[in-house]
């Protein structure tokens, strides 16, 4: 096999759960008979009315569906807590490694970790919390976050976590859409000792979502709170509750939780994940991609904000009985040393990261982790976008010592969990490749007519069949599901992204083939960054388009063209973009262009944007639709400037 990195039996210390022929076989069976394959996975959780049903999803238009276990019963609290209770009460459930290092971090033992999860429960009720009702978070990395998360789940509310980065017009927007009326946040959060104004950005958010009338704040810095109308501290309501608060029967459809996410168009999506098919699907990617051992510290290093932080902090660890690691801080503060140090701290066995954070800190120099002893490691993953080769060498051999598969895993908030990875040391790896389909997955790769490609190939990335993780429906908008997902490429479920598979069948997923882009690892909507910068009463329209950025992996460029008579600087509407939706979708470059290209219809041609931005002026493609093609030549001629 060409370009393989390394013999899968001398890498790990232990045989691997699964090796290429129990994977072949366990592979053949979830797509053979999924009836059966199922039928035993759905054992791995405690049901209150074990499920008889189980697919039942359909992607074609006329019965279209996503549906799995309808009619199981289970609380998907009780299944990361209270069944661990007799075997794991005193092992930690929760590692927590605050930002600043010479602070002392926190341990929560599972039966202490229920306690706490269940009073905030009863927080939650006191304040009117029921079934079905949505509870937004805005919140920093610290354990109430998953506390919260889990109590809404115990009660049978559905959470909405809003990423603490984002602006007080971003967490408005998604309180509205869900009518949620209710947001637990805290004072502020600590990032790289940089102070974040979370109360405030929710008191500001307040103003301008009218459904939400009672705000929970939870105290972490040492001033007593400043408390307005409508605001309660957690503190003062948690002294007064009760222990007891039994799991609320959910069937197996409900919904868990929403999770805004950027698409090509409009407005963030409300993707809405169930009880019992999500909860499964975190806990068996999570139990077979990291071949999770009991005792093992795992550490996920993504943000709850996001959804790698739901499934791979909260509940898929906590579903298998893990002690997950949570961190507050940044990698690169106050050293480039941190994560290593927090390795060696806790003894860290595996370490899911991103791309993004590789580059940033293969940068720093080795010496930040050689001085380390990072031995306790036995497996390193990474997600969020494709891992160039170079950053995969480096996460391998230096980080990692030459000893750790990497678990290059393919997802998306829409799947729940992984799809597309190396199960570790089962079979051979290529730096970059996210190799094979997981179990029950069933990629296919077709071309812009959705015809099927065969072989070794290039094309568009779709699944054929549903998944137990599968999003069930964009809140409150069935249609857009199905117009966004199924609607491209008939009977598939198309991901938006571009996959090759190689001469071995493997998969290499080659980034977004829509209007999104990928900053970092955060996923953003050009259409959303366009609509803020529009609002600025200086610019008349405004083109936003990706280019390849060495840390970053994709930068922002906006092409801008204001309205006649009016003037802004760019460093103007950096800052004014920051402010609408947050610092993780400021422009690196603003283009003031004189004109945009144009079809004779009026559409925009992205395509000669990205080349421009690029700096590839010489592969236009066809430009004769173009309705005024000397635009072309001045938005290079700026560029060249
Ligand atoms: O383009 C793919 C990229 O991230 C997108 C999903 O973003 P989001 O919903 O924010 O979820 C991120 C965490 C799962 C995908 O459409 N992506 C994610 N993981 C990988 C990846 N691209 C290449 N390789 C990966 N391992």
């Amino acid at each position: 096999m060409a370009s393989t990195f390394f013999d899968p039996d001398s890498e790990l210390s232990h045989p691997a759960a699964l090796d290429a022929k129990g994977y072949a076989e366990a592979y053949r069976r979830s797509i053979g008979d999924g009836e059966a394959y199922w039928n035993a996975e759905v054992d791995r959780l405690d049901w209150i009315r074990r499920p008889t049903r189980f697919d039942e999803s359909s992607f074609d238009e006329a019965d279209f569906q996503v549906r799995w276990f309808a009619d199981g019963l289970l609380n998907v609290s009780a299944n990361c807590l209270d069944r661990h209770l007799d075997e794991l009460g005193d092992t930690p459930a929760i590692i927590w490694e605050p930002d600043d290092p010479s602070a002392a971090s926190r341990t929560l033992t599972y039966r202490e970790l229920h306690r706490e999860i269940c009073r905030f429960a009863n927080v939650l009720k006191r304040l009117g919390v029921k079934r079905g009702d949505r509870v937004t978070l805005y919140l920093p990395m610290i354990p109430e976050a998953a506390m919260a998360m889990l109590a809404c789940a115990r009660i049978g509310a559905i959470h909405s976590v809003v990423f603490g980065g984002f602006s007080p017009e971003s967490i408005a927007q998604r309180i509205v859409d869900c009518d949620s009326s209710i947001c637990i946040t805290a004072d502020q959060g600590l990032r790289g000792g940089k102070v974040v104004p979370l109360q405030a950005n929710v008191a500001a958010a307040a103003k301008l979502a009218p459904s939400l009338t009672t705000r929970l704040i939870i105290r972490t810095a040492d001033a007593p709170l400043v408390l307005e109308p409508g605001e309660h501290e957690y503190a003062v309501l948690v002294a007064d509750v009760d222990d007891d608060c039994p799991p609320e029967p959910m069937n197996a459809e409900d919904p868990l939780f929403i999770l805004y996410t950027s698409g090509s168009t409009g407005k963030p999506k409300g993707v809405v994940h169930s009880s019992g098919g999500y909860l499964l699907w975190a806990s068996l990617t999570h139990q077979t991609a990291f071949d999770y051992r009991r005792g093992e510290v795992f550490w996920c290093a993504a943000d709850v904000g996001w959804i790698t932080g739901h499934s791979y902090i909260v509940y898929g660890p906590l579903a298998n009985g893990a002690t997950t690691l949570m961190f507050e801080g940044v990698p690169t503060w106050p050293t480039p040393a941190r994560f290593w140090e927090v390795v060696d701290r806790h003894q860290v066995t595996t370490l899911f990261t991103a791309p993004t954070v590789l580059r940033a800190l293969m940068r720093e120099g080795d010496h930040h982790v050689t001085s380390t002893s990072r031995i306790s490691l036995r497996l390193l993953g990474s997600v969020g976008e494709p891992i160039n080769p170079e950053a995969w060498r480096w996460f391998h051999e230096v980080p990692g010592g030459g000893r750790c598969p990497i678990v290059d895993m393919w997802w998306q908030t829409e799947t729940g969990g992984g799809m597309i990875m190396p199960l570790p040391g089962a079979w051979p790896q290529k730096p970059g490749s996210a190799t094979l389909p997981f179990m029950g997955v069933e990629p296919v790769i077709v071309d812009g007519e959705g015809r099927r490609l065969e072989g070794a190939t290039e094309g568009n990335l779709c699944i054929v069949r549903s998944w137990p993780g599968q999003m069930r429906t964009v809140w409150n908008d069935h249609e857009r599901f199905f117009q966004t997902y199924f609607s491209t490429f008939r009977g598939l479920y198309f991901t938006g992204d571009g996959c090759r598979r190689d001469e071995d069948g493997y998969y290499w997923i080659t980034g977004r083939v829509d209007d999104v882009i990928n900053v970092s690892g955060h996923r953003l909507g050009t259409a959303e960054i366009e609509s803020a910068l529009v609002l600025h009463p200086a610019v008349a329209e405004a083109a936003v388009v990706g280019f390849p950025h060495d840390l970053k992996g994709q930068g922002i460029h906006a092409y801008v063209i204001l309205n006649a008579g009016s003037a802004a600087e760019s460093e103007q509407l950096r800052q004014w973009v920051r402010k609408e939706i947050g610092p993780i979708a400021t422009p690196d470059r603003i283009q003031f262009a004189p004109g945009l290209p144009k079809t004779r219809s009026g559409k925009i041609m992205r395509r000669i944007l990205r080349k421009v931005a690029e700096g590839d002026f010489a592969n236009f493609g066809d430009t004769s639709t173009l309705a005024e093609p000397g635009v072309v030549d001045a938005l290079v001629a700026q560029r060249v400037a």
